[in-house]
């Protein structure tokens, strides 16, 4: 993840979350190789930090490769982007932008240049097609091309969160591939990567934002797994249509690379019962989250160990830039700072570890009363704080620029200038009308109720 899958989040992740492969955030192959000052400040590593998969963006062989040669002795695998669908993308022709079919012989020869190039597997990550069809037969040209592993993200280049991530296309491409195939989208809590893995077989599941409001999303999983807990009932035990992941995955790239083994099998793991009360396990109902990350008061103070354990690993790894930080607070106290404006306020100010650290203990002192899903209180100080169209505060921002985390990837053309005033003019008159009315202290309605006792979670508890 750009600017969020840095150094000290993967070590968090791995230490606390039994992440068994973690990627790089997306590096601008072009900016890697001809900018030291960019390479310096994306790019750290230990020899901790494995297994690790680079990720980059590009659309030249040859740039690639160096890219790729600077970073095979301390990685895993490269991965080739073929998915960002953002505006910098556009501009740059990278990412989703590669996918339209006219350019698949350049894409093509691009997968198998850097395959033979590289001593280490290269793998794809893509969106999908409104086609079944032309998705798999763009899944199996980059495997015919070199492609050793694939992450699928179900949804097309247009398509936004608004629109659940089709998982039966995953199970679809799976089963038309013979390379690993890592299925991605919408697994925002442990329950939801074990429905993933049953409903699309795939080998494994990648999470972006579920693992940055947890980055212990898996956990669960991993330690059903060592207890030998599989709390399934006998009519949803899929599991033999699961391949074991260490057996296809590690031999398979193994076969091809001579690699170690990539992950513990995940896919055999089980989700676990997070309510000692209920007995049955439930698979849950696949929902778009609702702007709730905790669910219980043990919940809640997890996620308090784990941003005090994120700090720990950011002394442990310097230097980490202070936006990346405060993002990462952001998401793992997400509902606590929903409801307390002012250390939100607070939040987005600090930039030492010793102010983070005293934010979140007065931020625990008061979550510690409220419970999970308290009322808001506090006054936003800062009139550039932001709200999400859901009514939650927007995470901090980046700086100006983009804190060099995101590189552009080409400039922007008068028309595209004239179109995002234009957008902007619309979105601004949208808002005017529809904008939930904020009450006394500036902020719009909380999207769940605010007495604890009427909060029915929404996503998998049992
Ligand atoms: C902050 C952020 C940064 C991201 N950066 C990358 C990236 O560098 N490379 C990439 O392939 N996808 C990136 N993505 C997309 C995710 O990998 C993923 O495809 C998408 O968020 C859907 O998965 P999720 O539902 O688990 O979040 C990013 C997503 C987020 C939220």
């Amino acid at each position: 993840m750009v600017g969020q899958s840095e150094l000290a989040f993967r070590d968090l992740c791995r230490a606390k979350g039994a992440c068994d492969l973690c990627y790089t955030p997306m590096f601008i192959a072009d900016a890697f190789v001809s900018d030291a000052g960019y390479r310096a400040k994306v790019w750290r590593t230990h020899a901790k930090d494995r297994p690790l998969i680079v990720q980059f963006c590009g659309t030249r062989a040859d740039t690639l490769i160096r890219a790729g040669k600077m970073v095979q002795d301390q990685c895993d695998g490269i991965d080739l982007n073929l998915g960002c669908p953002q505006k910098v993308a556009e501009r740059g022709r990278y990412g989703a932008f590669q996918m339209d079919e006219s350019n698949w012989p350049r894409l093509s020869s691009l997968v198998s240049a850097i395959s033979r190039a590289l001593s280490v597997p290269v793998s794809v990550k893509v969106r999908v097609f409104e086609s079944l069809d032309r998705t798999k037969r763009y899944c199996r040209m980059l495997e015919r091309s070199g492609a050793s592993m694939i992450a699928v993200h179900p949804r097309t280049r247009t398509q936004r969160e608004e629109v659940l991530a089709d998982w039966s296309k995953i199970r679809e491409l799976k089963s038309s591939l013979q390379i690993p195939v890592i299925a991605n989208g919408d697994c925002w809590h442990a329950e939801d990567v074990w429905l993933c893995l049953l409903q699309t077989g795939a080998d494994a599941v990648m999470s972006a934002q579920g693992l940055l409001h947890n980055p212990a999303l898996f956990r669960p999983l991993a330690e059903a797994q060592r207890r030998g807990d599989l709390p399934l009932r006998p009519e949803d035990d899929t599991s033999s249509k699961i391949p074991p992941l260490s057996a296809t995955l590690s031999s398979h790239l193994r076969r091809r690379r001579e690699i170690g083994v990539y992950f513990r099998s995940v896919s055999l793991a089980a989700a676990v019962k997070r309510r000692s009360s209920c007995s049955t396990f439930a698979l849950p109902t696949r929902v778009l989250p609702t702007g709730s990350f905790v669910s219980t008061p043990s919940d809640l103070r997890e996620r308090f160990d784990l941003a005090v354990a994120y700090l720990d690993c950011c002394v442990k790894c310097p230097p980490c830039h202070p936006s990346v930080v405060r993002r990462h607070l952001y998401f793992m106290l997400f509902n606590p700072f929903q409801a307390n404006l002012d250390l939100f306020d607070a939040l987005c100010c600090a930039s030492e570890v010793a102010d983070w650290r005293d934010l979140i203990a007065r931020l625990r002192e008061r979550a510690e009363l409220d419970g999970p899903h308290p009322a808001a209180k506090g006054k936003l100080l800062s009139k550039k704080r932001t709200f999400r169209r859901d009514g939650t505060l927007a995470p901090p921002p980046w700086p100006v620029g983009g804190g060099g985390f995101h590189v552009s990837g080409g400039r922007k053309s008068d028309a595209e200038k004239r179109k995002k005033e234009k957008r902007k003019r619309k979105k601004r008159k949208v808002n005017e009308t529809t904008k939930p009315k904020p009450r006394r202290g500036g902020r719009p309605p909380l999207p769940y109720p605010e007495s604890s006792s009427q909060f029915t979670p929404s996503v998998g508890l049992f």
